[in-house]
Protein backbone atom coordinates (compact mmCIF):
# COMPACT_ATOMS: atom_id res chain seq x y z
CA UNK A 1 0.00 0.00 0.00
CA UNK A 2 1.10 3.69 -0.56
CA UNK A 3 0.96 6.24 1.96
CA UNK A 4 1.59 10.19 2.41
CA UNK A 5 3.19 10.76 5.68
CA UNK A 6 3.91 14.41 6.30
CA UNK A 7 7.09 14.93 8.16
CA UNK A 8 8.21 17.46 11.40
CA UNK A 9 11.92 17.36 12.07
CA UNK A 10 11.38 20.16 14.49
CA UNK A 11 13.82 21.46 16.82
CA UNK A 12 16.61 19.90 18.85
CA UNK A 13 17.13 16.33 18.65
CA UNK A 14 14.15 16.57 16.13
CA UNK A 15 15.77 16.37 13.01
CA UNK A 16 18.20 13.09 14.27
CA UNK A 17 15.79 11.09 16.05
CA UNK A 18 13.22 11.59 13.15
CA UNK A 19 15.67 10.10 10.81
CA UNK A 20 16.25 7.15 12.09
CA UNK A 21 12.32 6.51 12.49
CA UNK A 22 12.12 7.17 8.54
CA UNK A 23 14.95 4.58 8.10
CA UNK A 24 12.92 1.87 10.15
CA UNK A 25 9.69 2.87 7.97
CA UNK A 26 11.90 2.56 4.77
CA UNK A 27 12.76 -0.70 6.07
CA UNK A 28 9.77 -1.71 6.43
CA UNK A 29 8.02 -1.03 2.93
CA UNK A 30 10.95 -2.84 1.52
CA UNK A 31 10.20 -5.98 3.61
CA UNK A 32 6.36 -5.85 3.20
CA UNK A 33 6.01 -4.10 0.15
CA UNK A 34 4.56 -0.46 1.12
CA UNK A 35 5.58 2.67 -0.36
CA UNK A 36 6.13 5.99 2.23
CA UNK A 37 6.08 8.88 0.70
CA UNK A 38 7.15 12.08 2.92
CA UNK A 39 6.82 15.44 2.17
CA UNK A 40 8.66 17.61 4.91
CA UNK A 41 7.73 20.57 6.60
CA UNK A 42 8.72 23.20 9.01
CA UNK A 43 7.26 23.60 12.44
CA UNK A 44 8.77 25.18 15.69
CA UNK A 45 11.65 26.85 16.51
CA UNK A 46 13.10 26.54 12.86
CA UNK A 47 9.90 27.39 11.43
CA UNK A 48 10.54 30.77 13.47
CA UNK A 49 13.95 30.92 12.10
CA UNK A 50 12.67 30.58 8.46
CA UNK A 51 9.57 32.18 8.14
CA UNK A 52 9.40 34.16 11.56
CA UNK A 53 6.42 32.37 12.61
CA UNK A 54 6.40 28.62 14.57
CA UNK A 55 3.69 27.35 12.03
CA UNK A 56 2.84 28.16 8.40
CA UNK A 57 -0.44 27.84 6.76
CA UNK A 58 1.80 25.45 4.33
CA UNK A 59 2.52 23.25 7.55
CA UNK A 60 -1.29 22.97 8.43
CA UNK A 61 -2.51 22.19 4.59
CA UNK A 62 0.72 19.60 4.08
CA UNK A 63 -0.66 17.93 7.12
CA UNK A 64 -4.37 18.02 6.26
CA UNK A 65 -3.31 16.13 3.42
CA UNK A 66 -0.99 13.50 4.60
CA UNK A 67 -2.63 10.05 5.80
CA UNK A 68 -0.76 10.62 8.75
CA UNK A 69 2.33 12.97 10.41
CA UNK A 70 5.50 11.93 11.78
CA UNK A 71 7.07 14.38 14.05
CA UNK A 72 9.92 14.96 16.20
CA UNK A 73 10.30 17.52 19.18
CA UNK A 74 10.17 20.61 19.40
CA UNK A 75 11.61 23.94 20.99
CA UNK A 76 14.73 25.31 22.52
CA UNK A 77 16.29 26.20 25.85
CA UNK A 78 13.83 28.38 27.56
CA UNK A 79 16.71 30.22 28.84
CA UNK A 80 18.56 30.95 26.76
CA UNK A 81 17.74 30.24 23.44
CA UNK A 82 16.24 33.70 21.55
CA UNK A 83 13.10 32.18 20.70
CA UNK A 84 12.02 32.82 23.78
CA UNK A 85 12.37 36.16 23.43
CA UNK A 86 9.17 36.80 21.38
CA UNK A 87 5.72 37.23 22.47
CA UNK A 88 4.38 33.54 24.00
CA UNK A 89 2.03 32.83 20.80
CA UNK A 90 5.14 33.32 18.26
CA UNK A 91 7.21 31.18 20.52
CA UNK A 92 8.03 27.32 19.39
CA UNK A 93 5.20 25.59 21.54
CA UNK A 94 2.30 27.84 20.20
CA UNK A 95 3.48 26.17 16.93
CA UNK A 96 2.75 22.48 18.22
CA UNK A 97 -0.34 23.47 20.33
CA UNK A 98 -1.48 25.55 17.00
CA UNK A 99 -1.09 22.64 14.78
CA UNK A 100 -2.93 20.28 17.72
CA UNK A 101 -5.69 22.68 17.44
CA UNK A 102 -6.18 22.92 13.63
CA UNK A 103 -6.07 19.33 13.13
CA UNK A 104 -8.54 18.56 16.13
CA UNK A 105 -6.34 16.11 17.59
CA UNK A 106 -8.18 15.76 20.68
CA UNK A 107 -7.21 12.34 22.40
CA UNK A 108 -3.48 11.71 22.93
CA UNK A 109 -2.21 8.36 23.92
CA UNK A 110 1.23 7.45 25.67
CA UNK A 111 2.05 4.02 26.49
CA UNK A 112 4.32 3.82 29.62
CA UNK A 113 5.81 0.04 29.46
CA UNK A 114 8.24 -1.35 31.44
CA UNK A 115 10.59 -3.81 29.17
CA UNK A 116 12.14 -6.75 30.67
CA UNK A 117 15.62 -5.62 29.52
CA UNK A 118 15.26 -2.00 31.20
CA UNK A 119 14.62 -2.92 34.97
CA UNK A 120 17.73 -1.89 35.40
CA UNK A 121 17.07 1.33 34.15
CA UNK A 122 14.12 1.93 36.48
CA UNK A 123 14.90 4.43 39.38
CA UNK A 124 11.99 2.07 41.43
CA UNK A 125 13.10 -0.31 43.84
CA UNK A 126 12.88 -4.12 42.28
CA UNK A 127 10.12 -4.81 44.57
CA UNK A 128 8.01 -2.19 43.73
CA UNK A 129 8.73 -2.86 39.76
CA UNK A 130 8.11 -6.75 40.33
CA UNK A 131 7.07 -8.24 36.86
CA UNK A 132 6.54 -4.87 35.27
CA UNK A 133 3.88 -2.42 34.45
CA UNK A 134 2.26 -1.77 31.33
CA UNK A 135 -0.10 1.41 31.07
CA UNK A 136 -1.94 3.71 28.63
CA UNK A 137 -2.40 7.68 29.23
CA UNK A 138 -5.29 8.76 27.79
CA UNK A 139 -4.30 12.79 27.57
CA UNK A 140 -6.87 15.34 26.43
CA UNK A 141 -4.86 17.42 24.04
CA UNK A 142 -6.95 20.54 22.94
CA UNK A 143 -8.75 22.05 25.81
CA UNK A 144 -7.87 23.10 29.71
CA UNK A 145 -5.65 25.20 30.87
CA UNK A 146 -3.61 24.99 27.54
CA UNK A 147 -6.11 26.37 25.27
CA UNK A 148 -8.05 28.70 27.77
CA UNK A 149 -8.09 33.16 27.62
CA UNK A 150 -4.94 33.89 28.84
CA UNK A 151 -3.43 37.46 30.04
CA UNK A 152 -1.21 39.11 32.02
CA UNK A 153 -1.93 42.75 32.83
CA UNK A 154 -2.13 45.32 35.64
CA UNK A 155 -4.66 45.07 38.56
CA UNK A 156 -4.68 47.74 41.12
CA UNK A 157 -1.39 48.73 40.52
CA UNK A 158 0.28 44.42 40.43
CA UNK A 159 1.49 42.31 37.50
CA UNK A 160 -1.36 39.80 37.77
CA UNK A 161 -1.57 37.47 35.44
CA UNK A 162 -4.60 34.81 34.36
CA UNK A 163 -4.79 31.11 32.79
CA UNK A 164 -8.18 29.71 32.40
CA UNK A 165 -9.05 26.30 32.67
CA UNK A 166 -12.00 25.47 30.78
CA UNK A 167 -14.27 22.29 29.42
CA UNK A 168 -17.31 21.82 27.85
CA UNK A 169 -19.38 18.08 28.41
CA UNK A 170 -18.55 17.14 24.99
CA UNK A 171 -15.29 17.81 24.56
CA UNK A 172 -14.78 15.41 28.16
CA UNK A 173 -17.45 13.12 26.72
CA UNK A 174 -15.34 12.22 23.58
CA UNK A 175 -12.25 11.64 25.21
CA UNK A 176 -13.67 9.41 28.25
CA UNK A 177 -15.09 7.42 25.48
CA UNK A 178 -11.45 6.89 23.82
CA UNK A 179 -10.26 6.20 27.01
CA UNK A 180 -12.99 3.45 27.42
CA UNK A 181 -12.69 1.94 24.21
CA UNK A 182 -8.96 1.28 24.45
CA UNK A 183 -9.61 0.37 28.08
CA UNK A 184 -12.00 -2.58 26.26
CA UNK A 185 -8.67 -3.96 23.77
CA UNK A 186 -6.50 -3.88 27.35
CA UNK A 187 -6.65 -5.14 31.02
CA UNK A 188 -10.47 -2.84 31.22
CA UNK A 189 -9.60 -0.81 34.11
CA UNK A 190 -9.47 3.26 33.36
CA UNK A 191 -8.31 5.73 36.30
CA UNK A 192 -9.87 8.77 35.63
CA UNK A 193 -7.65 11.58 37.52
CA UNK A 194 -8.86 15.06 38.66
CA UNK A 195 -8.43 17.38 40.84
CA UNK A 196 -12.82 16.84 42.26
CA UNK A 197 -12.11 18.53 45.77
CA UNK A 198 -11.33 21.67 44.38
CA UNK A 199 -11.87 22.62 40.64
CA UNK A 200 -15.48 22.77 38.53
CA UNK A 201 -13.72 21.48 36.04
CA UNK A 202 -12.74 18.70 37.66
CA UNK A 203 -16.09 17.95 39.12
CA UNK A 204 -18.32 17.91 35.37
CA UNK A 205 -14.96 15.67 34.35
CA UNK A 206 -15.69 13.15 37.45
CA UNK A 207 -19.35 13.64 36.08
CA UNK A 208 -19.65 12.55 32.68
CA UNK A 209 -16.97 9.91 32.78
CA UNK A 210 -19.58 8.58 35.24
CA UNK A 211 -22.49 8.91 32.58
CA UNK A 212 -19.60 7.12 29.61
CA UNK A 213 -18.96 4.68 31.71
CA UNK A 214 -22.31 3.35 31.98
CA UNK A 215 -21.77 2.26 28.72
CA UNK A 216 -18.87 0.10 29.13
CA UNK A 217 -20.59 -2.23 32.15
CA UNK A 218 -16.94 -4.41 31.57
CA UNK A 219 -15.15 -1.54 32.14
CA UNK A 220 -14.11 -1.10 36.33
CA UNK A 221 -13.98 2.87 36.77
CA UNK A 222 -11.94 4.63 39.83
CA UNK A 223 -11.37 8.34 40.42
CA UNK A 224 -8.36 9.59 41.49
CA UNK A 225 -7.05 12.69 42.34
CA UNK A 226 -4.03 14.02 40.69
CA UNK A 227 -1.51 14.70 43.39
CA UNK A 228 -2.20 11.38 45.09
CA UNK A 229 -1.49 9.71 41.16
CA UNK A 230 1.48 11.39 41.20
CA UNK A 231 2.23 9.38 44.24
CA UNK A 232 0.94 6.17 43.19
CA UNK A 233 2.52 6.02 40.28
CA UNK A 234 6.12 6.06 42.05
CA UNK A 235 4.50 3.63 44.89
CA UNK A 236 2.69 1.49 42.86
CA UNK A 237 2.50 1.68 39.00
CA UNK A 238 1.50 -1.81 38.52
CA UNK A 239 -1.96 -0.93 38.99
CA UNK A 240 -2.62 1.05 36.39
CA UNK A 241 -4.35 -0.05 33.33
CA UNK A 242 -5.07 2.97 31.17
CA UNK A 243 -5.16 6.51 32.97
CA UNK A 244 -7.89 9.00 31.59
CA UNK A 245 -7.29 12.57 32.05
CA UNK A 246 -7.26 16.03 31.26
CA UNK A 247 -4.60 18.15 29.05
CA UNK A 248 -2.43 19.55 31.67
CA UNK A 249 -2.39 16.87 34.60
CA UNK A 250 -1.60 14.54 31.00
CA UNK A 251 1.49 16.18 30.45
CA UNK A 252 3.32 16.25 33.80
CA UNK A 253 1.65 12.79 34.50
CA UNK A 254 3.26 10.90 31.12
CA UNK A 255 6.70 12.82 32.12
CA UNK A 256 6.25 10.78 35.37
CA UNK A 257 5.32 7.94 34.00
CA UNK A 258 8.43 7.23 31.32
CA UNK A 259 10.81 7.83 34.28
CA UNK A 260 9.23 4.97 35.54
CA UNK A 261 9.40 3.42 32.32
CA UNK A 262 13.80 4.08 32.65
CA UNK A 263 13.52 7.45 30.42
CA UNK A 264 11.52 9.60 28.34
CA UNK A 265 13.49 8.61 25.46
CA UNK A 266 11.44 5.17 25.40
CA UNK A 267 7.67 6.42 25.22
CA UNK A 268 5.84 7.40 21.96
CA UNK A 269 2.92 8.60 21.59
CA UNK A 270 0.24 9.03 18.99
CA UNK A 271 -2.47 12.28 18.89
CA UNK A 272 -5.72 11.51 17.18
CA UNK A 273 -8.95 13.09 16.05
CA UNK A 274 -12.01 11.30 15.35
CA UNK A 275 -10.52 9.86 11.80
CA UNK A 276 -7.84 7.84 11.05
CA UNK A 277 -5.34 10.37 10.74
CA UNK A 278 -3.26 11.34 13.66
CA UNK A 279 0.31 12.80 14.59
CA UNK A 280 3.16 10.68 15.76
CA UNK A 281 5.57 12.32 18.41
CA UNK A 282 7.99 10.82 21.09
CA UNK A 283 6.63 12.45 24.63
CA UNK A 284 9.93 14.03 25.06
CA UNK A 285 11.21 17.30 24.37
CA UNK A 286 13.78 18.40 21.87
CA UNK A 287 16.60 17.80 24.82
CA UNK A 288 18.95 20.93 23.14
CA UNK A 289 21.39 20.07 26.02
CA UNK A 290 22.28 16.67 23.84
CA UNK A 291 21.09 18.07 20.52
CA UNK A 292 23.57 17.23 17.72
CA UNK A 293 25.76 14.87 19.18
CA UNK A 294 24.30 11.70 18.22
CA UNK A 295 23.53 10.77 21.40
CA UNK A 296 19.86 11.21 21.75
CA UNK A 297 17.95 7.70 21.86
CA UNK A 298 15.39 7.55 18.44
CA UNK A 299 13.47 4.69 20.35
CA UNK A 300 10.47 6.55 21.36
CA UNK A 301 9.97 8.25 17.68
CA UNK A 302 10.34 4.81 16.20
CA UNK A 303 8.20 3.73 18.46
CA UNK A 304 5.79 6.20 17.58
CA UNK A 305 6.34 5.32 13.61
CA UNK A 306 5.11 2.13 14.91
CA UNK A 307 1.93 3.28 16.48
CA UNK A 308 1.65 5.23 13.12
CA UNK A 309 1.12 2.23 11.11
CA UNK A 310 -0.91 0.30 13.87
CA UNK A 311 -3.83 3.56 14.31
CA UNK A 312 -3.56 5.41 10.73
CA UNK A 313 -2.63 2.70 8.34
CA UNK A 314 -4.41 -0.58 9.75
CA UNK A 315 -0.89 -2.52 9.62
CA UNK A 316 -1.06 -4.37 12.23
CA UNK A 317 1.90 -6.97 11.47
CA UNK A 318 4.32 -4.00 10.26
CA UNK A 319 3.90 -2.88 13.78
CA UNK A 320 4.70 -5.76 16.07
CA UNK A 321 7.62 -6.06 13.69
CA UNK A 322 9.12 -2.60 14.74
CA UNK A 323 7.91 -3.35 18.76
CA UNK A 324 9.80 -6.75 18.29
CA UNK A 325 12.94 -5.14 16.70
CA UNK A 326 13.07 -2.56 19.41
CA UNK A 327 13.08 -5.38 21.96
CA UNK A 328 15.43 -7.84 20.32
CA UNK A 329 17.64 -5.15 20.10
CA UNK A 330 17.50 -4.38 24.36
CA UNK A 331 17.68 -8.08 24.38
CA UNK A 332 20.80 -8.16 22.47
CA UNK A 333 22.57 -5.53 25.50
CA UNK A 334 22.15 -2.42 23.11
CA UNK A 335 21.54 0.66 25.31
CA UNK A 336 21.82 4.50 24.13
CA UNK A 337 22.96 6.46 27.08
CA UNK A 338 20.19 6.93 29.25
CA UNK A 339 18.57 3.33 29.17
CA UNK A 340 22.08 2.23 30.43
CA UNK A 341 21.61 0.81 33.94
CA UNK A 342 21.88 2.85 36.80
CA UNK A 343 24.29 0.13 38.72
CA UNK A 344 27.63 0.67 37.36
CA UNK A 345 28.76 -2.76 38.34
CA UNK A 346 26.07 -3.97 35.67
CA UNK A 347 27.28 -1.80 32.46
CA UNK A 348 29.49 -4.44 31.52
CA UNK A 349 26.76 -6.16 30.48
CA UNK A 350 25.75 -3.63 27.99
CA UNK A 351 27.07 -2.08 24.91
CA UNK A 352 26.42 1.47 24.80
CA UNK A 353 25.68 2.62 21.07
CA UNK A 354 24.97 5.77 19.44
CA UNK A 355 21.16 7.67 17.53
CA UNK A 356 22.44 6.17 14.17
CA UNK A 357 24.05 2.92 15.35
CA UNK A 358 20.09 2.25 17.32
CA UNK A 359 18.37 3.10 13.86
CA UNK A 360 20.60 0.37 12.02
CA UNK A 361 20.40 -2.09 14.78
CA UNK A 362 16.49 -2.28 15.03
CA UNK A 363 16.37 -2.17 10.88
CA UNK A 364 18.31 -5.20 10.90
CA UNK A 365 16.24 -7.17 13.54
CA UNK A 366 12.80 -6.49 11.15
C1 LIG B 1 4.35 17.45 25.40
C2 LIG B 1 5.12 18.72 25.50
C3 LIG B 1 4.25 19.88 25.02
C4 LIG B 1 3.02 19.91 25.91
C5 LIG B 1 4.96 21.24 25.00
C6 LIG B 1 6.18 21.21 24.12
C7 LIG B 1 4.02 22.34 24.59
O1 LIG B 1 5.56 18.91 26.81
O2 LIG B 1 3.95 17.09 24.28
O3 LIG B 1 4.16 16.79 26.42
O4 LIG B 1 3.08 20.45 27.02
O5 LIG B 1 2.00 19.37 25.50
MG1 LIG C 1 5.20 17.28 28.11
Amino acid sequence: MEFQIGVIKGDGIGPEIVTEAQKVLDAIADKFGHKFNYQEVLMGGCSIDAYGVPLTEETIEVCKKSDAVLMGSIGGNTSTSPWYKLPPEKRPEAGLLGLRKALNLFANLRPAYLYEELKEACPLRDDIIGDGFDMMIMRELTGGLYFGKRETKEVDGLMTAVDTLTYNEEEIRRIAKRGFDIAMKRRKKVTSVDKANVLDSSRLWRKIVEEVAQDYPEVTLEHMLVDNAAMQLVKDPKQFDVILTENMFGDILSDEASMVTGSIGMLSSASLNDTKFGLYEPSGGSAPDIAGQGIANPIATILSAAMMLRYSFDLDKEADAIESAVKSVLKQGCRTIDIMPQDPAKRSAVRQVGTEEMGDLICSNL
